[in-house]
């Protein structure tokens, strides 16, 4: 029988983003931890967001997204503000600077290091995430702070994890599709 220990997949290193998009007026953002680079030409980068939430109904319509990558002074509160709140009940970026670049999708600009504004040129259904893989049409480096990684929000921010993030660990048990939560990482 194979052995599956979903725990192991806590040992996968991430970073730390929000990413954000626009639909009409409307602009919203949340924290990802899945958002890496794919290919150099032409440069691509991933993203991988939950179907319900409203940054995913966003980037869906507009066809873009945007990234910003945290610094390890991110705190709790600001990252609390995009990862555990939706933007269907308030405006985000109320008190938050951002700036806008090729695409419209807005760039926060606080505790960020650096910006990345994409289209999005691909998109795979995985389920309950969809996949969006953005051709990187302009970006800016804002700092030589360090980026925080997933490892460093957990272990020093001592933050938690939300439960539409990819890495929110459950199991299925006894066969009857009930959903037990093994632990987050
Ligand atoms: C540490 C952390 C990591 C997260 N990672 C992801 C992620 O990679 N993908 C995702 O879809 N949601 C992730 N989330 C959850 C979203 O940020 C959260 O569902 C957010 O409230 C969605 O906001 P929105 O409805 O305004 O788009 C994460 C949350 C936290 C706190």
């Amino acid at each position: 029988m194979n052995k599956l220990d979903l725990g192991v997949l806590c040992q996968i290193q991430y970073g730390m983003f929000i990413v954000t998009s626009y639909f009409g007026e409307k602009i919203n953002g949340q924290i990802s931890t899945v958002v890496f680079q794919v290919t150099c030409q032409p440069a691509q980068v991933v993203t991988c967001l939950h179907k319900d939430n409203l940054t995913h109904q966003f980037v869906t319509t507009s066809g873009s997204f945007g990234v910003s990558i945290l610094s390890q002074e991110a705190d709790l509160k600001f990252i609390g503000q995009f990862g555990f709140r939706t933007g269907r009940d308030f405006d985000k970026f109320t008190n938050v600077n951002y700036k806008k670049l090729s695409t419209g999708s807005p760039l926060v600009l606080d505790h960020a290091v650096g910006l990345l504004d994409l289209k999005v040129i691909k998109y795979i259904d995985v389920g309950t995430h969809t996949l969006f893989i953005g051709e990187l049409l302009a970006s800016e480096k804002l700092n030589d702070k360090t980026p925080m990684t997933y490892d460093y929000y957990h272990n020093a921010v001592k933050g938690k994890t939300q439960k539409n993030a990819p890495t929110f660990q459950t199991c299925v048990t006894g066969g009857h599709n009930e959903n037990k939560t093994i632990g987050t990482c």
